[in-house]
């Protein structure tokens, strides 16, 4: 199987051993503790779960600028997003050397990692600008990622953590939440060798399952991983649990046994287009999977990003060797109303825009609103029921 990125094994700060992690529970009752944010909260569920490998824990300000301009740390770990725990106030650690990390997205905040302070830097608005730029292409504050990242505190504590639970994933989607090992070892379990992982943040239509389909068969692979992300999203976005069972009705359905796992990973969007898709490559080598899928506007938001600028980075930016996991770069697809099936859009030269079934997220969206299913070529008619059910409801 493909190995982690930068380690021969994967190591998951997330601690297993059970009377280690009871002794930690009890030690964090009596640390200094802070509440986080929930993009550090992500930061530490994504470290625990070994997705993040080979971090320790939160970078210091060097570690994250170099990140957020080359993608390096200062020891020249590869790394394409800083992975920061930026906190408003310092008043409730002063002078503490390990503390307790709260999660701000469980009732009662119970503690979620315990960490050691390597350092506590105020991060200077300079710096700031200079990581939003660079990670997010832009600083406009209407980018949802944008404003989530500026959103949070400006003092950067860094240093090594210990995990000691998932957040709200593991008990809000016990069925579909995974850790990186947790996929490792399934994909060992099926014999799988040659993996697809496909990204998601919505229900999957027609072109989604044809892409997985065209790149089971174009890389003659053994399986493919749907990875879906069940952190924040932007608001209108359909929520993780509706978008969960649409995904799961069309695997069942519509794809042949023992060739799909359904999965997920807990992690807010970044909406950070180019960048957030070599985060998204390099967490998928982490979790076994030899090839990611990036289709169009992969991880975009609104016109900020280029509709295949997530694919060119690859080529224009990551250095040659920086990750093991290989691209299957998608053309758009749609469904030809000449050739009756979904194809890529480069496969089909012969075609007027006017030859492919296309409609926006917004005509979909108030389609299904109304209780009117979108065209059988567009979405699955079982798929597009679960979705017009929660739109409805949301009506009444
Ligand atoms: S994402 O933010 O998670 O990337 P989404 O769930 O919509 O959004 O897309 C999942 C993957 O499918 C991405 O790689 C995206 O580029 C790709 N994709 C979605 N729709 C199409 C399409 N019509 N044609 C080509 N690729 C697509």
């Amino acid at each position: 199987m493909i190995k982690p990125h930068g380690s021969s094994t994967l190591n998951p700060l997330f601690v297993y051993d059970v009377e280690k992690h009871h002794a930690l529970m009890q030690e964090a009752e009596g640390l200094p503790s802070i509440t986080v944010s929930s993009a550090a909260a992500a930061n530490a569920v994504m470290m625990g779960a070994g997705y993040f490998n080979p971090l320790t824990g939160y970078m210091n300000a060097a570690d994250a600028v170099g990140c957020a301009e080359n993608m390096q740390t200062t020891a020249g770990l590869f790394f394409p997003v800083p992975v920061l725990n930026l906190v408003e106030e310092i008043i409730t650690i002063s002078g503490a050397s390990r503390i307790a990390l709260r999660d701000p997205n469980v009732e009662g905040n119970p503690v979620l990692a315990i960490q050691d302070i390597e350092a506590i830097e105020e991060i200077t608005d300079e710096q700031m600008q200079t990581m939003t730029s660079q990670v997010f292409g832009t600083t406009d504050s209407n980018h949802p990622g944008v404003a989530a990242f500026n959103s949070q505190g400006r003092f950067a504590i860094s240093g090594a953590i210990q995990v000691l639970n998932f957040s709200y994933f593991q008990t809000d989607f016990p069925d579909t939440f995974r850790t990186a090992v947790e996929i490792r070892n399934e994909i060992k379990e099926h014999g799988w060798e040659k993996v697809v992982a496909f990204q998601t943040r919505n229900p999957m239509h027609r072109a989604h399952e044809e892409l997985c389909k065209m790149a089971l068969e174009a890389l003659n692979a053994d399986g493919v991983v749907i990875h879906m992300l069940l952190g924040k999203l932007k608001q209108g976005d359909i929520p993780a649990p509706v978008r969960d069972a649409s995904i799961r009705k069309m695997a069942e359905l519509y794809f042949p046994a023992n060739t799909v796992m359904i999965t997920g990973y807990g992690f807010d969007m970044l909406y950070a287009g180019p960048r957030e898709a070599v985060l998204h490559a390099l967490f998928r080598q982490n979790m076994g999977a030899s090839h990611l899928i990036v289709g169009r506007d992969h991880a975009g938001v609104g016109d900020y990003y280029g509709a295949f600028d997530a694919q060119t980075i690859f080529d224009e930016q990551v250095p040659e060797g920086a990750l093991e996991i290989e691209i299957f770069k998608a053309d758009h697809t749609a469904y030809s109303k000449k050739l009756n099936r979904v194809v890529m859009m480069r496969d089909a030269p012969d075609h007027s825009k006017e030859d492919f079934v296309l409609l926006s997220g917004t005509k979909v969206r108030e389609m299904l609103g109304q209780g009117i299913a979108p065209p059988a070529e567009f979405s699955r008619p079982e798929v597009a029921k679960i979705l017009s059910d929660y739109y409805q409801s949301l009506d009444s």
